[in-house]
């Protein structure tokens, strides 16, 4: 085993560290001149075109990197995507239909509800796309075609390169989807240049992993974590807060932050931890003034923000800044989580908990 982990304490912590590497081999192949080119989904990309809707099917973390994917499978495919937890989809036997185009993630393909929620989706016709990291998977041999992420296997329970791959082949499905739109070129080039250059950036943010290791320690007693994100780090704040709270075991969640003053403003005081993820993209103004409103309610706030952004974010110097490169706004959650999970990772650590096995949680979990 200690083989296997190499110079890493933990697997967790090896596989957060090996992200350059696993999103190297995601894209291994797929990327050329300008186009994305995935085996397993060009046969079908044109039914994926004429479809009236993608749904996109997961849990925990894969359901995640799905809503991460939402604004620019949007963007690019113009066709409407909508999100489904595969529990609550089976729990109200939502309407499915032949011309859907239902999109599973799993990471280990072997989850009861994402396979059941795909026998009711084959059931009702829809064209079924699978997105794991696990060959001959059953997701992988019941879905009509799919993509493997090929992030190498992933021990410790908390997911954290198969998220960050599970984005990258997402956002190359995205591109392969719209390939045929002559108008959004320019930014699918710009995305596919962000995305040879992501290993690169991911090496980079991991840096931060003495900072995130400070940071951990002047929150190792609190009670509660609130991470606030909104558009393309929605999913950041979800997935920050559930590394947190399934690996430290700390009470933390992830908030829409345009549903900041319908409810959570009333938690706001000196001592609850707010991330707030304000990283430069098209929401980013209406982040600004987010942290301002908490800043007014002396709210203990620390920020997520692009290099070179700290006094913008944070102009009284009244907060902590957590500065990360800037890459395409798309590819951005990839970046950002990444500061979350090595926070998670630390508080773990600090606070002596299990690290790779918390508990009460599986890997896999195959029952419903
Ligand atoms: C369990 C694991 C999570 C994982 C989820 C979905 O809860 O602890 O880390 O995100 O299952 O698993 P899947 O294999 O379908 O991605």
């Amino acid at each position: 085993e200690q083989i296997k982990k190499g110079n890493y304490d933990h697997f967790m912590q090896k596989e957060i560290h090996e992200q350059p590497h696993s999103l190297t081999t995601t894209m291994r192949g797929r990327l050329k001149d300008n186009s994305v080119v995935l085996g397993g989904l060009k046969d079908h990309l044109k039914t994926i075109r004429h479809s009236r809707r993608i749904i996109f099917i997961g849990c925990g973390t894969s359901y995640n990197a799905a809503l991460a994917a939402r604004p620019f499978l949007e963007e690019l495919s113009g066709i409407p995507v909508t999100m489904e937890l595969a529990s609550d989809l089976l729990d109200r036997q939502g309407p499915i239909y032949r011309e859907d185009t239902a999109v599973f993630v799993s990471q280990s393909g072997e989850t009861a509800d994402t396979l059941l929620a795909l026998e009711y989706a084959l059931g009702n016709g829809a064209l079924c796309v699978g997105v794991t990291n696990t060959v001959g998977s059953t997701l992988a041999r019941r879905t009509h075609c799919g993509v493997h992420i090929n992030a190498g296997c992933e021990i410790g329970v908390a997911s954290t390169k198969a998220y960050t791959s599970q984005i990258v082949v997402m956002a190359m499905m995205a591109l392969a989807i719209g390939a045929d739109k002559i108008s959004t070129q320019p930014r699918r080039e710009a995305i596919i240049n962000g995305l040879s250059d992501l290993p690169k950036n991911v090496a980079e943010v991991l840096k931060l992993d003495g900072e995130m290791r400070d940071l951990a320690k002047s929150l190792i007693d609190t009670q509660s974590l609130l991470v606030f994100g909104r558009g393309y780090n929605y999913a950041t704040a979800l997935e920050g807060a559930l590394k947190v709270k399934e690996v430290a075991l700390m009470h933390s969640e992830g908030m829409l932050a345009g549903e900041m003053k319908h409810g959570p403003l009333a938690l706001v005081d000196e001592t609850l931890p707010i991330i707030v993820i304000a990283t430069h993209d098209a929401c980013f103004s209406k982040q600004q003034s987010v942290i301002q409103q908490l800043h007014a309610r002396k709210g203990r706030l620390i920020v997520m923000c692009s290099e070179g952004d700290a006094t913008s974010v944070c102009p009284m110097g009244s907060c902590r800044v957590i500065e990360v490169p800037q890459v395409a706004d798309c590819l951005q959650p990839v970046i950002n989580i990444i500061p979350m999970q090595l926070l998670a990772y630390h508080l773990t650590v600090l606070r002596g908990y299990d690290v790779d096995q918390p508990r009460n949680l599986a890997k896999s979990v195959t029952t419903e």
